[in-house]
């Protein structure tokens, strides 16, 4: 069945993520290490992009800043045009909670819970009634294929099916960005084209996707791939992939993207 379309009524600005010389250190003991040395870029609503480098080159950062699950510590970051350390700790979780769902590798699912329990917890901490919650969570599983398995915990349902819950939980507020770390990581191959078929419709829907890997094929079906290496964009490619976003890059020319911002 189709996904409703993002935002249909507007009522949250899609996510523009502008990043510039963003840096981010972590003090070890005495040391600094410098996750990230300024980067650079800025994903446009809509876009599909990958995330790629070697073991430790920042990318789990990238996508702490990204996902206001971290701050950084210097250069700027606007997300829908706002300066992320402007906002207090009770927007970044509106935020959070709102406008972005999460996907990681190692599933994060509580294990106690029932999968539509799982499902339901980004409801339950926007104080949504059960009902609600109960029959948003259903509709999410169903989205991804588990319909028969809404009563089932985590240990009792496969990797792929563990990472399937998980991105229902990450879709059910239907939120306009969607951060996935690795969230192939532990997948056979067949899971793995399973969750990536559900990140093509979530893109497909107009939703924005950066998703994080190190695997070539993974990445292969992003439309955009961001080459980090050492804490810096190492280059930025488009991939000859299908169907661009219609929010898409504009033509040259700063008067078609001046009257598309304006429309
Ligand atoms: N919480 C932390 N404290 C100290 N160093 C960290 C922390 N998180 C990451 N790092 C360091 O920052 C660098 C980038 O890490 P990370 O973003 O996790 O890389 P990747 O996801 O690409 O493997 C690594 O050198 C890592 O050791
Ligand atoms: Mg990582």
């Amino acid at each position: 069945m189709p996904l409703p379309r993002a935002r249909p009524q507007g009522e949250a600005p899609a996510p523009v993520i502008e990043l510039e010389q963003v840096g981010k250190s972590y003090r070890a003991g005495a040391l600094d290490v410098a996750a990230l040395r300024g980067v650079s870029t800025s994903i446009a609503a809509g876009e599909y992009v990958a995330v790629v480098g070697p073991s430790g080159s920042g990318k789990s950062t990238l996508m702490h800043i990204i996902g206001c699950l971290d701050v950084l510590t210097s250069g700027t970051y606007r997300l829908s045009g706002e300066d992320v350390s402007t906002m207090t700790e009770v927007e970044l979780a509106e935020i959070r909670n709102r406008r972005i769902g999460f996907v990681f590798q190692q599933f994060n699912l509580l294990p106690s819970l029932s999968a539509w329990r799982n499902v339901e917890l980004p409801l339950v901490y926007r104080g949504e009634r059960r009902d609600v919650r109960r029959r948003r969570a259903v509709r999410a599983l169903e989205r991804v294929g588990l319909a028969d398995r809404v009563e089932h915990r985590p240990g009792e349902l496969s990797g792929g099916q563990q990472q399937r819950v998980a991105v229902a939980r990450a879709l059910v507020g239907d939120p306009s960005l969607i951060l996935a770390d690795e969230p192939t990581g532990n997948l056979d191959s067949t899971a793995t084209r399973d969750v990536l078929d559900l990140f093509d419709e979530l893109h497909d829907s107009g939703r924005t996707i950066v998703l994080i890997t190190h695997e070539q094929e993974v990445a292969a079906r992003a439309r955009r791939v961001l080459h980090i290496r050492d804490g810096l964009i190492e280059s930025d490619s488009t991939t000859g992939a299908t169907s661009p976003p219609a929010t898409g890059p504009q033509p040259t020319g700063t008067s078609a993207a001046g009257t598309a911002a304006r429309r």
